[in-house]
């Protein structure tokens, strides 16, 4: 459909990789459906806002910014709110912003032409909340890629492991595996667009069933892998409790398949495990690293810890500390523990006050410096393959990315610049504990 000037629309992202994919596909829709996307509030006939819920105030966070689009409505502007924190509010948010029309959670998407439909129409209500339950995949040929070599690829919608902490299978239903067949038609689909680099996304890839039954996560990743054309292929997020051995076979087997894998282990306490029901112990979730450390590559391993959950002691908050030092993560996302709407970790008194918290995550950022300090310094000499990203103008300097995932910025000489999307050989010169310094080896 060619786009009608007066269908224009503005969106703005919070959130994970799903949620920025999800707006790619939003996006994509949305300009299948005639509007041109625009830069501005100011510009949009329609202004869509697709919202995160994992942590802190988040409900709070939208609706203070929902406060700051009040003032458009005079204009005529429509505006809907989408993701997480719509399907965990719902129509509250008619009542508390009554200048939004639509509210729409990401289990609704594949909805969203019949929606807009309704929009235009004046329709002041318009609403996407499927439950839990759905069976629904927001599968769509119209996804508006921002990147033109590395772009991601949903396989397997909501969750079903329930977290005491998370607001997540709440937010996303239950898990809905993709088929093989359809991922690997993206996957080609983008390989013929010139796309070499893969992420699979899902919010617990590890769980992935083809719903055909033909293939595992593992057998799916490998077909991804070998798909012609493409050149590394990266998944997120995994869970230590479905983490199969598999995967490192995969991983060994695949070339293509990026020596790294984020497996979050939350906590180092095997009482705080089990308090957050995470389904696995510190000797459990230790064994997958052990499969990581002896495969053939070196596999990079990064994690997500949370700190300040309700009963931490000083002792658990010690076992989180010297994970992290028996590990030796090249990365860690530590956050503080935040009561979430709906979840059964919501019974448990929230007691540790957040200046407690802040100084755990104070301590655990340290600690884990120090450990990727003395990682990263390994590299320093070495030479490792690098997909080009960017240019830092003002530095000089180009900007890559290992298949580890660790960033490397290098020079390269002026008459032999690389191109944006290229795979060059970069030697490390110098470390930091978040990336390298390196040159082109010509
Ligand atoms: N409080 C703090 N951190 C949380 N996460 C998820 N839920 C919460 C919460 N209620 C963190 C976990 C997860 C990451 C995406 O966000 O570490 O792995
Ligand atoms: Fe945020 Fe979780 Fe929703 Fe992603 S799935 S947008 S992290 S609440």
């Amino acid at each position: 459909m060619s786009p009608d000037p007066q269908k224009t629309f503005y969106l703005e992202t919070f959130g994970c990789q799903m949620n920025v994919h999800d707006s790619e596909k939003v996006i994509g829709t949305l300009v299948h459906e005639g509007y041109r996307q625009v830069q501005t509030v100011e510009d949009a006939g329609l202004v869509l806002y697709n919202t995160c819920s994992i942590r802190d105030k988040a409900e709070q966070k939208v609706f203070n910014r929902l406060n700051d689009y009040k003032k458009y409505q005079k204009q005529g502007k429509k505006f809907a709110v989408l993701g997480c924190v719509a399907q965990q509010e719902g129509e509250k948010i008619f009542e508390r912003a009554p200048y939004v029309s639509m509210v729409c959670g990401s289990a609704s998407y594949k909805n969203l032409p019949q929606m807009l439909v309704q929009i235009e129409a004046g329709n002041q209500r318009v609403t996407g909340l499927d439950d839990r339950e759905t069976e629904d995949c927001f599968e769509t040929e119209f996804t508006a890629r921002t990147n033109p070599h590395r772009g991601y690829i949903t396989i397997i919608e909501g969750c079903d492991k329930f977290c005491s902490y998370c607001v997540v299978p709440f937010t996303r239903g239950k898990e809905r595996s993709r088929t093989t067949e359809s991922v690997l038609a993206e996957a080609r689909q983008m390989a013929d667009l010139g796309y070499t680099e893969i992420q699979l996304l899902g919010q617990n890839v590890n769980s992935y069933k083809d719903p055909a039954g033909k293939r595992t996560f593992a057998e799916l990743l490998a077909a991804v892998g070998e798909v012609p054309g493409i050149r590394r292929v990266r998944f997120t997020t995994s869970h230590p409790r479905d983490f199969g051995r598999d995967i490192i076979d995969a991983i060994d087997a695949v070339p293509t398949l990026c020596d790294h894998v984020h497996l979050p282990v939350q906590s180092g306490s095997d009482r705080i495990l089990n308090a957050m029901q995470r389904l696995y112990t510190r000797e459990q979730y230790l064994d997958r690293i052990a499969w990581m450390k002896s495969a053939k590559r070196e596999i990079s391993i990064t994690s997500d810890i949370i700190v300040g959950f309700p009963g931490e002691t000083q002792e658990d908050f010690a076992d989180t500390l010297s994970l992290l030092d028996e590990v030796g993560y090249d990365a860690v996302f530590a956050f503080k523990y935040s009561p979430r709407p709906n979840t059964p970790s919501l019974a448990l008194e929230d007691a540790i006050p957040d200046e407690e918290k802040i100084r755990r995550l104070e301590v655990v950022n340290t600690r884990q410096r120090a450990i990727q300090t003395a990682n990263y310094k390994k590299y320093i000499g070495a030479i490792s393959e690098v997909m080009v990203e960017g240019r830092n103008e003002a530095r000089a300097q180009w900007m890559g990315r290992t298949s580890q995932n660790k960033t490397l910025n290098f020079t390269a000489p002026a008459d032999a610049p690389p191109t944006i999307g290229s795979y060059v050989q970069v030697r490390a010169t110098a470390s930091f504990p978040n990336s390298l310094l390196g040159e082109l080896v010509v």
